[in-house]
């Protein structure tokens, strides 16, 4: 009989992120059930195209099974948990979004606080072995000195989705602590790549470029990015499973209570790329020259994003390997592909 690895949930598996880890973690014999209430925030045909793209594995093998459920719906979420004695949580739901936190903050409340509780909930009812979750590079907020490490402190968010994926982190430290759950925090900085995000700048761009629309350039493109391609990100997802935080192991952060078995990294490319450098790259796999609007900074932006990665790096054993040449050229393949398939 086959012997799988683990039993994983992913949140937010219709996702960028979340489609692309399924089809990793599936590919590695794990048993994934996904989880996703494919909700309008984007296209949801690009999320259910997401899904066909995980399905594909679904032919070989009996590993993967999606549940359309919202993480505020408990009862549901229970009976999920219940069913499948889960070794493993990844979650990755979440109202995503720096700017879309001045429009509908609400949503955010019920995703990313109100979900999150319930998962940390479950993960302590049904004695999950390992909850891995994503926070997000914007919680670094107002701190200016690059780049940014772990030991920083993170308590002057600047936009509500930053303050929630800060309370992400402080919530599961506590469940960590209180109940000896082992907890791994993520915090992505900017995630590129195939089947990416439509509210991100490279989807965004990448439109405009192809329609001859201007593109908005915020801080007259005087603003940097730690772009991270989506394949590193996964290969780090991936290793973070094969380890559990123990208490007793030295903990990064001197803000991190040394009494739970909890760690908190970056996820981020330690390689900050210039606004205006992404553009070019762009217009050259494109093959179109950008229309450019140059404005002002826009609330809740940070200037400049870098991440130290060293502390994940040594626990994982794995350093980025995409330049951003690369990634953007893999990027503009699929997109090119999958919208002129679409159309
Ligand atoms: N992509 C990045 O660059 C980036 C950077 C920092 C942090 N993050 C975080 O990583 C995670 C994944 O990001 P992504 O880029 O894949 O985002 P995404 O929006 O593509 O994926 C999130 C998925 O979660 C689902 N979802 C949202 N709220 C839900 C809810 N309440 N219940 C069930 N499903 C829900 C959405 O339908 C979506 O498919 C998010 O938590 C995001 O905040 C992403």
């Amino acid at each position: 009989m086959k012997k799988y690895k683990y039993r994983i949930l992913i949140t937010g598996v219709a996702g960028f992120i979340g489609c692309h880890l399924a089809k990793k973690l599936i590919s590695e014999e794990n048993i994934v059930v996904g989880l996703d209430n494919i909700n309008d925030y984007y296209s949801v045909s690009l999320k259910k195209d997401r899904l066909k793209f995980i399905e594909v594995e679904k032919k070989k093998s009996e590993t993967f099974r999606f549940y359309k459920v919202s993480l505020e719906d408990n009862e549901t979420l229970r009976k999920i948990f219940n069913n499948y004695n889960f070794d493993i949580v990844i979650n990755l739901a979440a109202q995503a979004g720096v700017r879309y936190s001045l429009q509908n903050p609400s949503s955010y409340i019920k995703s990313n606080i109100v979900g999150f509780f319930n998962i940390l909930e479950c993960c302590k009812e049904f004695n999950v072995k390992h909850l891995i979750y994503a926070s997000s590079s914007s919680v670094y907020g107002l701190n200016s000195t690059l780049p940014f490490n772990e030991d920083q402190n993170v308590s002057h968010p600047a936009s509500l989705y930053a303050a929630t994926k800060t309370s992400n982190e402080l919530m599961a430290h506590s469940y960590s602590h209180l109940y000896n759950l082992p907890c791994t925090g993520l915090r992505f900085f900017t995630v590129y790549g195939p089947w990416g995000r439509p509210d991100m700048a490279p989807m965004i761009f990448a439109k405009a470029i192809l329609d001859k629309k201007p593109i908005n350039v915020f801080n007259y493109g005087e603003m940097s990015r730690d772009f991270t391609f989506i394949d590193d990100v996964i290969e780090a997802i991936s290793r973070c499973c094969q380890k559990i935080p123990t208490r007793d192991e030295q903990i990064n952060g001197s803000q991190i209570s040394s009494s739970a078995p909890y760690r908190i990294f970056n996820i981020g490319n330690n390689k900050p790329i210039s606004l205006n450098y992404f553009i070019e790259l762009l217009e050259k796999n494109l093959q179109k020259k950008a229309i450019k609007n140059l404005m002002s900074s826009q609330p809740g932006d940070l200037n400049s994003t870098y991440a130290e990665i060293d502390t994940l790096s040594k626990w994982i054993k794995y350093y980025p390997k995409t330049k951003i040449e690369q990634g953007i050229k893999r990027f503009t393949d699929w997109y090119i592909q999958y919208y002129s398939e679409s159309l």
